[in-house]
């Protein structure tokens, strides 16, 4: 039989260090989806919009939570290569299909680092006419003053690479239940 509960690590090159734990993303998640829920009025009929792939799993905790309606859609856009250097462009490869006119849109993104994909995304949905965007980041970095400041994050985070809950290095990790540094 497998050993589960070892999530594959065993083929890792060096071992991990635990930064988050899944009992306080649970609660750090539960207290996002709260203030989130008592911040919009069924009126904004509100899109949360997740950028994969890195948001796939706080996306999904995070709606779960959210206890006013609202609509699901994602947008794929890549900053990075399979390192861990950002290559300062990125590439749109899936753009919601949804009307985002007229609507409260809450960006949820895994991580913020440098910005850069904030900073060159956001514009583009801001161009669609939501009636608010607002950004909602798990991990942020606090390194620069960024341009597009997320209204809403979970942790922040030290200036280490991170993998797990849904951020990858190189695309291994991301189903880790937990967030650690390699
Ligand atoms: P930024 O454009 O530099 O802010 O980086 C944003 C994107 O880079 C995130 O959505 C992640 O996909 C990726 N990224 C940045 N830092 C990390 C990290 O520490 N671990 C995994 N992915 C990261
Ligand atoms: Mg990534």
């Amino acid at each position: 039989m497998p050993d589960w509960t070892d999530h594959g690590l065993r083929a890792a090159e060096e071992p991990l260090q635990i930064v988050f734990s899944t009992e306080q993303i649970d609660r750090r998640v539960r207290e996002l989806a709260a203030e989130i829920s008592a911040a919009y009025e069924v009126r904004d009929r509100l899109l949360v919009l997740g950028f994969l792939k890195g948001a796939f799993i706080f996306m999904a905790d995070l709606v779960r939570a959210i206890t006013l309606p609202h609509q699901v859609d994602f947008l794929v856009a890549s900053s990075y290569g399979p390192g861990e250097v950002s290559t300062g462009e990125v590439r749109l490869l899936y753009d919601p299909a949804s009307s985002l006119e007229g609507r409260a849109v809450l960006v949820v993104e895994d991580i913020v680092d440098s910005g850069t994909t904030l900073r060159l995304l956001l514009p583009r949905l801001q161009a669609r006419g939501p009636s608010s965007l607002e950004i909602c980041a798990l991990l942020h970095k606090r390194l620069d003053a960024v341009e597009a400041e997320p209204r809403w994050v979970g942790f922040d985070a030290p200036n280490v690479f991170l993998v797990g809950y849904g951020l990858d290095h190189g695309e291994d990790f991301r189903h880790l239940p937990y967030i650690a540094s390699l």
